[in-house]
C-alpha cells in the first residue's frame, strides 16, 4: 500500500494538558465575563486562540538559546539574525523589536501623519489600530472574492488594484504614505497573495511613487501556497519564492511569533537607507537600542535558526496539511467553514453555523462561547467584536463575515487532537438550533475592544 504521510519529526519534550468537566466550564467562562482571553490557560485543554508565539521550538532553536550573546550593542546574534534576513529578503537594514505590533509602531511613527489613508488587502487589527491611534485610515482592497466563504479562489488575499486606483484617486499622492500588503491575509483568513498580484501591486507603486510594505508574519506560508497554487512556481525552492516575493516591496515588518518559529520577536527591515535611519530613533526610543530593539541575544539567535526552519518545504507542508486535515474533517461534517482552508487557521462561518443568532448579538462570540463549553477548546471571534466601532460614528462596524478562527500553533498539538477538536465542533454543530440567542456588551475599551470586552448572556 501506499505509506501515508507522517509529520517531519518526533516529540522530545511534552507538556500535560488537562480535561475539565462542563460544569467547571460553565463557571469558568462565566468568571471570564464570556470573554475567552480572560480564562486561564489552565482551563483550556486545546488552546486555538492564536499561533502566534504558542509554536514549539526544535532542538536546534533550543540550542542556540544557549550560545545568544547577550551584550548590549553589536551583539553577535544580532548580526546573525541580520545576515539571516538580508539573504532572505534582500533587505539590508533591520530593525530588530519585541513583536510584529511594535514594528508597526515603529514604522507608523516615522511615515504616517493624522489625514493619512494606507490601502491594501485586509489590515490586521494591530495594523489598524496603529493607524487610526494616528487618526489615519487603513483603506480594505482586497479582492471581492474574500468575502465569499463558499467561492474558491486560490489567492483570497489578493489585493484589487482598481481599488488601489480607486483610493489614489479619491484621497492622492499625498495622502498615501504607502501601500500595505499582508501576507498571507489573517484577516480575510490566513489567505494568501499570488506573485502575480505582488508584481501587479508593484507596477502600481512604481507608477505612482509609493512605497509598499509587507506584513510579513506569515510569509513563508504564503510561498507554499505560491509553490503549490501558482503556475510557473512548483519547480521552484520556497526560500527563492520567498526572495522574490520581497523583491516586489521596500520594506517589511515581522511578527517573529509566527512564520519565525520563535514565541517572542519581532523586526522591522527595509532597503532604503533615509528611512532606517529616521525609524532607528523610534527603535531606540520605543524597543531599546538597535541590535537588541526589546529581544534578548538568545531570543534573536533561536529566530534566526527559525527563520531557516520555517522556510523549507518540509516544514511548511506538515504544517498546511494538519491544519488542512483540520478543515477536510469539518467538511465531511457538513460544518461550514471558509474554503480555500486557510494557512494558520481554519475559519468557521458563524452566521452560517448559528443562522438564529443576530449579528448584533456577536454570533462569532457566541459559536466561540459554544465551543469552550462543549470540548475546552478555545477560539476567536473574527466578527463584530474584533471589527470595533467606527471611528467617527462610535457605531458597531459589522464585517461581511462573521467568523470564529481555530488557529493551529506550529508543530504543537498531534492528528488525535484535530479530531477531537472536530468532534467538538460536530456536537455543538448538532445542537445548533438550540442556539439562538448571543450577548451583550457590558464593558469595553475605545478601541482594540476584544481583548478586554466584558459580556453578559441574552
Ligand atoms: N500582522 C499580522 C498579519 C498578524 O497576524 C499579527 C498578529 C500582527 C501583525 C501583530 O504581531 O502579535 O507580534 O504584535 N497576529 C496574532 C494573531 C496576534 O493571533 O493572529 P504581534
Amino acid at each position: 500500500m501506499e505509506l501515508p504521510y507522517a509529520e517531519p519529526y518526533k516529540i522530545k519534550t511534552v507538556e500535560s494538558i488537562h480535561r475539565s468537566t462542563p460544569e467547571q466550564r460553565k463557571q469558568w467562562i462565566r468568571e471570564a465575563r464570556y470573554n475567552l482571553f480572560y480564562l486561564d490557560s489552565d482551563q483550556v485543554y486545546i488552546d486555538l486562540l492564536t499561533d502566534s508565539g504558542t509554536g514549539s521550538m526544535s532542538q536546534k532553536q533550543w540550542s542556540a538559546i544557549m550560545s545568544g550573546d547577550e551584550a548590549y550593542a553589536g551583539s553577535r546574534s544580532f548580526i546573525e539574525l541580520r545576515e539571516t534576513i538580508r539573504e532572505l529578503t534582500g533587505f539590508q537594514h533591520v530593525l530588530p523589536t519585541h513583536q510584529g505590533r511594535a514594528a508597526e509602531n515603529v514604522l507608523f511613527s516615522t511615515t504616517v501623519k493624522a489625514g493619512d489613508v494606507l490601502p491594501g488587502n485586509a489590515h490586521f487589527d494591530t495594523t489598524k489600530g496603529h493607524i487610526e491611534f494616528r487618526n489615519a485610515r487603513a483603506i480594505d482592497c482586497t479582492i471581492d472574492e474574500a468575502s465569499r466563504t463558499d467561492l474558491y479562489h486560490p489567492f483570497k488575499g489578493n489585493v484589487d488594484i482598481a481599488k488601489l486606483e480607486q483610493a489614489l484617486a479619491t484621497y492622492g499622492r499625498d495622502k498615501i504614505p504607502m501601500v500595505i500588503v499582508t501576507i498571507t491575509c489573517n484577516s480575510t483568513g490566513g489567505q494568501p497573495v499570488s506573485m502575480e498580484n505582488l508584481k501587479q501591486v508593484r507596477e502600481f507603486s512604481l507608477q505612482h511613487n509609493i512605497p509598499v510594505f509587507f506584513d510579513s508574519a506569515r510569509f513563508a506560508e504564503n510561498a507554499y501556497f505560491i509553490k503549490t497554487r501558482e503556475e510557473g512556481y512548483a519547480g521552484k525552492e520556497i526560500r527563492e519564492i520567498v526572495r522574490e516575493m520581497f523583491s516586489y516591496a521596500d520594506g517589511m515588518t515581522m511578527s517573529s511569533k509566527k512564520d519565525g518559529l520563535v514565541n517572542i520577536g519581532g523586526f522591522l527591515a527595509m532597503h532604503d537607507h533615509e528611512l532606517y535611519r529616521s525609524a532607528s530613533h523610534f527603535n531606540i526610543m520605543f524597543e531599546g537600542f538597535l541590535s537588541y530593539g526589546g529581544m534578548a541575544g538568545r531570543d534573536m539567535a533561536a529566530l534566526s535558526v527559525g527563520l531557516m526552519e520555517a522556510t523549507t518545504f518540509e516544514f511548511l507542508e506538515s504544517r498546511i496539511r494538519q491544519v488542512h486535515y483540520l478543515g477536510e474533517k469539518l467538511k465531511a461534517y457538513g460544518i461550514p467553514i471558509q474554503e480555500p482552508f486557510g494557512g494558520h487557521a481554519i475559519f468557521v462561518d458563524a452566521k452560517k453555523f448559528l443562522p438564529e443568532v443576530p449579528k448584533e448579538e456577536y454570533t462569532g462570540q457566541t459559536l466561540a462561547i459554544e465551543l469552550y463549553l462543549e470540548g475546552g477548546i478555545r477560539g476567536v471571534e473574527i466578527g463584530t467584536l474584533l471589527a470595533d466601532r467606527d471611528p467617527d460614528t462610535r457605531e458597531n462596524r459589522y464585517p461581511e463575515l462573521e467568523l470564529v478562527r481555530l488557529a493551529i500553533p506550529r508543530r504543537v498539538y498531534t492528528r488525535s487532537h484535530m479530531d477531537y477538536i472536530a468532534a467538538t465542533l460536530k456536537n455543538v454543530y448538532d445542537r445548533r438550533d438550540r442556539i439562538t440567542r448571543g450577548y451583550r456588551i457590558l464593558d469595553e475599551a475605545p478601541f482594540m475592544r476584544h481583548f478586554t470586552v466584558e459580556l453578559q448572556p441574552l
